[in-house]
């Protein structure tokens, strides 16, 4: 591609972007948008979306990568829709699988280093422990086998590369737990959620981070990065509640019953955080999964450690809580107008991969 065509991708490097040109798929996602949105202050950014090319189109994909040129390829694109994949099969291992397969050679071909974001799903859950990266995996759905199918083409491809598994993502871009809990908690009088998974609900701008970190290092190999600490799903919504500005009262058999702040009460933040004007009180009760079936069974525990990064002293990742509390500052903060209207960007809709 000619450096004077206007359509051109690549931009001249700044001082700033000479530590490399790195292409982020999936940006059109929850952590591809961080990424790129983090990422752009070092890095000279090529964002790809399906619009550019399709991951499973070797040739589109081929041609892409070739014309950009990069040094780092962030592989984010994948089907996240954990149940639609139990009903799509050849969907999931045609882009989870084949399409990773498809960056993967065009990393190859470019000598770009790959990452490779996989997922806690590629476990079955059984082991009552936190996950460590060598822990077997054994995955239990059509996602997490097309996941792990993608992890196998990448490492059969390639020697510089990152497998980053994350688990339980939240983030400003596109649909996920919190934006749901905040959501029915305008709706409904009573929410259900489950209480017998666990996990470690991770914000997408500290994976961002922690990828930042890796980016400029030869530390290759498979991480596992998520917040520390965990909890239930039931645990996550009462945290999300209250920062929302809510207060608990939790009776014998679990039930939390929550009522909002007074308005002296609350922070100015809280006040502003979206989707919780005009709060109402709720209750929220813990469930089991069997209460709650869904076509993709969820691992009992899905909880990773952060090992391989803890041995290498590189490990960014902050407790669960605390990135919470950012992220709700984080929105609060861009959504200071906000009125009792639902902002942009801020939809009802069940989360993907949780
Ligand atoms: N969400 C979680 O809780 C979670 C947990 C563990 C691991 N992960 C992994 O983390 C990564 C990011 O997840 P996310 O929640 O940010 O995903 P997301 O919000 O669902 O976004 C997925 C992205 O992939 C793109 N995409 C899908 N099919 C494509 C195709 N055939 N060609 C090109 N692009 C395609 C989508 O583009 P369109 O907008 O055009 O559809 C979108 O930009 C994924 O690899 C996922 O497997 C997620």
């Amino acid at each position: 591609m000619s450096p004077t065509n206007p359509m051109d991708i690549r931009q001249p490097r700044t001082k700033l972007q000479e530590l490399g040109i790195v292409l982020v798929t999936g940006v059109t996602g929850q952590l591809g948008y961080d990424l790129i949105k983090l990422l752009s202050k070092d890095y000279q950014i090529i964002p790809a979306s399906r619009v550019n090319f399709d991951i499973t189109n070797p040739k589109m994909t081929m041609d892409f990568i070739e014309d950009a040129e990069p040094d780092v390829i962030i592989h984010a694109a994948a089907f996240t829709d954990v149940d639609a994949c139990e009903s799509q099969q050849d969907k999931a291992f045609a882009v989870n699988g084949l399409g990773a397969r498809n960056v993967a050679i065009a990393a190859r071909e470019v000598d770009a280093k790959l990452f490779y974001i996989s997922t806690d799903y590629v476990f079955d859950g059984a082991k009552t422990e936190p996950y460590r990266e060598y822990d077997h995996p054994n995955p239990q759905t059509i996602y997490g086998k097309s996941k792990l199918m993608g992890q196998e083409f990448v490492g059969e491809q390639l020697s510089r590369f990152f497998i980053i598994r994350i688990a339980w993502l939240y983030g400003q871009n596109g649909h996920n737990f919190v934006k749901t809990m905040l959501n029915l908690a305008r709706e409904k009088e009573e929410i259900k959620v489950v209480d017998d998974q666990r996990g470690s609900p991770t914000w997408t701008m500290d994976i961002a981070r922690q990828i930042r970190k890796l980016l400029s290092t030869e530390a290759y190999g498979t991480y596992h990065c998520t917040s520390q600490g965990s909890c239930t799903w039931y645990e996550f919504a009462l945290e999300i509640f209250k920062y929302a500005g809510y207060e608990a009262e939790v009776d014998p058999n679990g039930s939390a019953y929550l009522v909002p702040k007074t308005q002296d009460l609350r922070t100015k933040n809280q006040d502003l955080t979206p989707g919780t004007q005009n709060l109402r009180p709720i209750t929220v009760k813990p469930v089991t999964s069997e209460e709650f079936p869904r076509p993709a069974k969820r691992p009992t525990n899905s909880v990773l450690e952060n090992y391989m990064l803890q041995l290498q002293h590189l490990d960014t990742m902050l407790p669960w809580k605390e990135s919470l509390g950012k992220f709700m500052r984080s929105i609060d903060s861009q959504q200071s107008t906000v009125s009792s209207q639902q902002p942009k960007g801020w939809n009802h809709g069940q989360d993907r991969q949780t």
